[in-house]
C-alpha cells in the first residue's frame, strides 16, 4: 500500500481517486483537515475498503511512526501542504510549520521505517515529494522556461517555504540514502479545487454575480496543466523516476490571467448566458496587486517526457471546458465550500472592492 498526505486537498484528491480507479493498490490519506482538505472530494470513495483515512497531522511524529509500524507502505506521496501565496503572504508561519516542519517529520519517520526495512524492500521504497515551480522564481518575458538546473529563487513566503522542503528532500537522499523523488509542477486546474485560486474563484464570482477580481494589470504569466494530467506524471515518477532525480511538471502552456478569466467568461457566455445578454467580461475589476507578484512561469517538462515519455492528456481548452462544466454540474460542493471561514477569507482578501 502507499501512503498519501493531503489526499483530502484538492490535487491530493484527485490523485487518491485516480489511483484506485485504476489499481487496487490500497491507499493510506493521512490529511489535518485544514480548510482547504475537504472529506466530500472523497465520497464516492467513502465505502471503499482500499481507501484508509487518517485525520492527522504529518507534523506529529508518533502518529506517523504507529502508521508506518501499522501499514507499512512502499511509498509515500507528500501532497500536505499549505498552498495558498496569498494566505502565505498574511500568514507565513503556517506555511514553514507544515510545509518545512511537517515535511521534516514525515522525512525522518519515513528513514526510521526505511532503515528497518530488508534490503530488497529498501530498494523498493519511494518517497515522493510534490513541489511546485514557483521555487524557481519569476522569469521575464522571453527568458527560457525552468528546467530542473534553474537555481532556487523563492519570492514568497509559500515558495520559500516549498523550496525549504525540497532542499530537506535532497539533502535525506544524499546524506541518509532515502530514495526521493521530487516533482516541481506548474499551476493546476480542474474539478475540487478550492475557490480561493484564480480559476475556481473566477468561476463562482462569475455565476454569483460577483466582480472578478484581477490583480494589477492581469499581464502575469501561469503555465496551467489539468489537475489529472498532474496525477497522472506522479504515477509515472513514482513508478519510473530515477531516485534522486527532480523532474518539472507542466502543460507548455502559458497564458497571462487577463486571458484566461476572458476564456471563463467566454464558456460561461455560452452555456450560462445572462439573461441581458451581456458578457460576464463586465464582472472584471481590476484590483491592488498582490505584493511581490511573480510575472512569470513557465515550466521545461522535456526531461520527463524524453525520460518517461509523459505528456498532457488535455489541451488548456479542452481541461478549461471540463473544469468550467465541472462546477456548472456540482453546485451542492460549490455552497459547501463556501462556508463561514471562506467567507471571512474573502472578506479579508478583498475588503477594497466589495466582494463578499
Ligand atoms: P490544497 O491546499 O488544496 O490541499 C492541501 C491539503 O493538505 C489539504 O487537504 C489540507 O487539509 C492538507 N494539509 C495541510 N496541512 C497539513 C498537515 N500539516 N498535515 C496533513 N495534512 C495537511 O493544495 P493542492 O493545491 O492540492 O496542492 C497539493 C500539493 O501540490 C502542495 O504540496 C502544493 O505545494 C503542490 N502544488 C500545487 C499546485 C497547484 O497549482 N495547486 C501546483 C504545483 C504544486
Ligand atoms: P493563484 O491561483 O493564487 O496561484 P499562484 O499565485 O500560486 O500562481 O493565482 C494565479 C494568478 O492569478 C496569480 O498571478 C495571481 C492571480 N490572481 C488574481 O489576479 N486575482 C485573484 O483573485 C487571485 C486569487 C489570483
Amino acid at each position: 500500500m502507499i501512503i498519501v498526505t493531503g489526499g483530502a486537498g484538492f490535487i491530493g484528491a484527485n490523485f487518491v481517486l485516480d489511483w484506485l480507479a485504476l489499481n487496487d493498490e490500497p491507499v493510506l490519506n493521512l490529511d489535518k483537515l485544514t480548510y482547504a482538505g475537504n472529506l466530500e472530494n472523497l465520497a464516492s470513495i467513502e465505502q471503499d475498503a482500499r481507501h484508509v483515512f487518517v485525520h492527522g497531522d504529518i507534523a506529529d511524529a508518533p502518529l506517523l511512526a504507529h502508521l508506518f509500524a501499522q501499514h507499512r507502505p512502499r511509498a509515500v506521496v507528500n501532497f500536505a501542504a499549505e498552498s495558498h501565496v496569498d494566505r502565505s503572504i498574511k500568514g507565513p508561519e503556517a506555511f514553514v510549520q507544515t510545509n518545512v516542519v511537517g515535511t521534516l517529520h514525515l522525512l525522518e519517520a519515513s528513514r526510521a521505517y526505511w532503515s528497518s526495512l530488508e534490503k530488497e524492500e529498501q530498494q523498493a521504497f519511494r518517497f515522493l515529494h510534490v513541489s511546485t515551480d514557483e521555487v524557481y522564481g519569476s522569469l521575464e518575458p522571453g527568458e527560457p522556461a525552468f528546467t530542473e538546473q534553474h537555481p532556487f529563487e523563492p519570492n514568497s513566503p509559500y515558495s520559500a517555504s516549498k523550496a525549504a522542503s525540497d532542499h530537506l528532500v535532497r539533502a535525506w537522499h544524499h546524506t541518509y540514502g532515502l530514495p526521493v523523488l521530487t516533482t516541481n509542477c506548474s499551476n493546476n486546474y480542474g474539478p475540487y479545487h478550492f475557490p480561493e485560486k484564480l480559476i475556481p474563484l473566477m468561476i463562482i464570482n462569475a455565476l454569483a454575480g460577483k466582480p472578478l477580481p484581477i490583480y494589477g494589470d492581469g499581464q502575469q504569466i501561469r503555465d496551467w496543466l489539468y489537475v489529472r494530467d498532474h496525477c497522472s506524471a506522479i504515477r509515472q515518477v513514482l513508478e519510473r523516476g530515477s531516485v534522486g532525480e527532480t523532474y518539472n511538471i507542466g502543460g507548455w502552456n502559458e497564458q497571462t490571467n487577463l486571458d484566461i478569466v476572458g476564456q471563463i467568461c467566454g464558456l460561461l457566455d455560452e452555456w450560462r448566458p445572462l439573461p441581458d445578454g451581456r458578457s460576464y467580461r463586465q464582472q472584471i475589476v481590476f484590483v491592488k496587486d498582490r505584493p511581490g507578484h511573480d510575472r512569470r512561469y513557465a515550466i521545461d517538462a522535456r526531461k520527463l517526457e524524453h525520460e518517461l515519455g509523459w505528456k498532457p492528456a488535455e489541451t488548456f481548452a479542452s481541461g478549461l471546458r471540463k473544469t468550467v462544466a465541472w462546477y456548472l454540474e456540482h453546485p451542492d460542493w460549490v455552497a459547501n465550500v463556501q462556508s463561514g471561514a471562506y467567507r471571512t477569507w474573502m472578506q479579508t482578501q478583498y475588503a477594497e472592492t466589495a466582494l463578499a
